[in-house]
């Protein structure tokens, strides 16, 4: 005989506390997030994985958590906004996004930065446009793209990418909205 689908917590991990949660297992994991353990980094936009406002991290890799079910990420590590760096210490993506004040209403950002980060983990030197097609599929209303471009090209600097992110950081500076 089969459990009920609530039957057995999902144990998994985000930013770094484990967690055994007996919820529905096909629960979408962005409402776990923010409704279960207040994790409010990761926003609800589209709910159909395809915005990417709700970007988090499963195993280092960005995923879309209004997709995800509770039961995908057992066994798994989530990273989420709040997890990336702190306020003393922030990830240079973030620092980056500051820097560059690349925001008008900011929903998108956790996206942006959460997808930014995965990116720059596994292509740390990116040309402009290996950055631009990395953000492709993360929606930005209110047209801050230039602004978040550079945002993602002065963290590849600040993490040591060298003179190609150097360059297109610099290329942006005052580049009009696409
Ligand atoms: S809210 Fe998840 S992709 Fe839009
Ligand atoms: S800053 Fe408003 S949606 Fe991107």
């Amino acid at each position: 005989m089969s459990l009920p689908e609530h039957a057995a917590p999902v144990s998994f991990e985000v930013n770094g506390v484990a967690h055994s949660l007996d919820l529905p297992r096909e629960t979408r994991l962005i409402y776990v997030l923010r409704n279960d353990l207040q994790l409010n980094g990761p926003k609800f936009g589209c709910g159909l994985g395809e915005c990417g406002a709700c970007t988090v991290l499963v195993d280092g890799v960005a995923a879309r958590a209004c997709v995800l079910t509770l039961k995908s990420v057992e066994g798994r590590k989530v990273t989420t906004l709040e997890g990336l760096g702190t306020l003393d210490l922030p990830h240079p993506v973030q620092a980056a996004f500051i820097t560059a004040q690349a925001a008008q209403c900011g929903y998108c950002l956790n996206g942006m930065i959460m997808t930014a980060a995965a990116f720059l983990s596994r292509h740390p030197a990116p040309t402009l446009d290996e950055a631009r097609e990395a953000l492709r599929y993360n929606l930005c209303r209110c047209g801050t793209h230039v602004e978040i471009l550079r945002a993602v090209m002065l963290a590849a600097q600040a993490m040591g990418a060298g003179s190609t992110a150097a360059g297109a950081a610099t290329t942006l500076e005052g580049a009009d909205h696409d």
